[in-house]
């Protein structure tokens, strides 16, 4: 018989990849920041503008003694530490994965995200929505030990579907971000229940 679904917040973080000038990252990130809060989940924004980490010198899971590494970084692996779910907001570069995303990334344990549902939003100024590089992000979800959710949410010609303040300019927005949500809610939900009945191994 099936079951009925409890569902229930989540800690939800949100990972922005781009530090560019006048970036269209952004208006994704608070698009999902958005969509997420509506439907009653805690979000965190990780802007690495905002946390301005260097290109990666030093890791926190590099330090022997980690109360010695910048307190960003610990108060920043703590977020993520803390989430149940992550949303990895994706630019392509070269059909690659942007720069920013991946050095933020690196300079965090495989730990701090392992265990959790990662989804991808991928975007771009032309027709193909970043999908290339929303399947390397695929790759680094699963080196770091996230499950990734099968719908990829791709936004073509991000400048004409979201404005500068993450507002959608038709539905078609909106319902691919609640197919996204309606899969990391699954996973989140299950894998918190999961870890109250029986922990998460480190
Ligand atoms: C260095 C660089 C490489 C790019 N490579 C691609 C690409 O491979 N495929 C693509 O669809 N768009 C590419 N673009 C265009 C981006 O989709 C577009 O600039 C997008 O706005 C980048 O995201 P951002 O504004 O959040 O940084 C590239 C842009 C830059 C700056």
């Amino acid at each position: 018989m099936a079951q009925q679904t409890v569902k229930r917040a989540l800690n939800v973080v949100v990972l922005l990849g781009t530090v560019r000038e006048n970036n269209m990252g952004s208006r994704a990130a608070k698009f999902m920041v958005n969509q997420l809060s509506s439907k009653g989940h805690q979000v965190k924004l990780l802007d690495p503008e905002v946390l301005d980490l260097p290109l990666l010198k030093k890791a926190l899971h590099h330090y022997q003694d980690r109360t010695q590494a910048p307190q960003l970084l610990q108060d920043t692996n703590q977020i993520l530490a803390d989430a149940d779910a992550f949303v990895f907001v994706c630019a392509e570069y070269n059909h690659c994965l942007p720069p920013a995303l991946t050095n933020m990334v690196a300079h965090f344990p495989a730990t701090s995200f392992k265990y959790r549902p990662a989804g991808i939003v991928s975007y771009s100024m032309g027709p193909f929505g970043g999908q290339r590089a929303a399947m390397q992000a695929r790759c680094l979800l699963g080196e770091i030990g996230c499950v990734s959710p099968s719908f990829l949410f791709a936004i073509p010609t991000i400048q004409t579907q979201l404005s500068e303040t993450g507002e959608a300019v038709n539905d078609r927005m909106t319902s691919n971000a609640d197919k996204l949500i309606t899969e990391l809610e699954w996973y989140g939900t299950a894998i918190v229940n999961h870890k109250e009945a029986v922990g998460r191994p480190s």
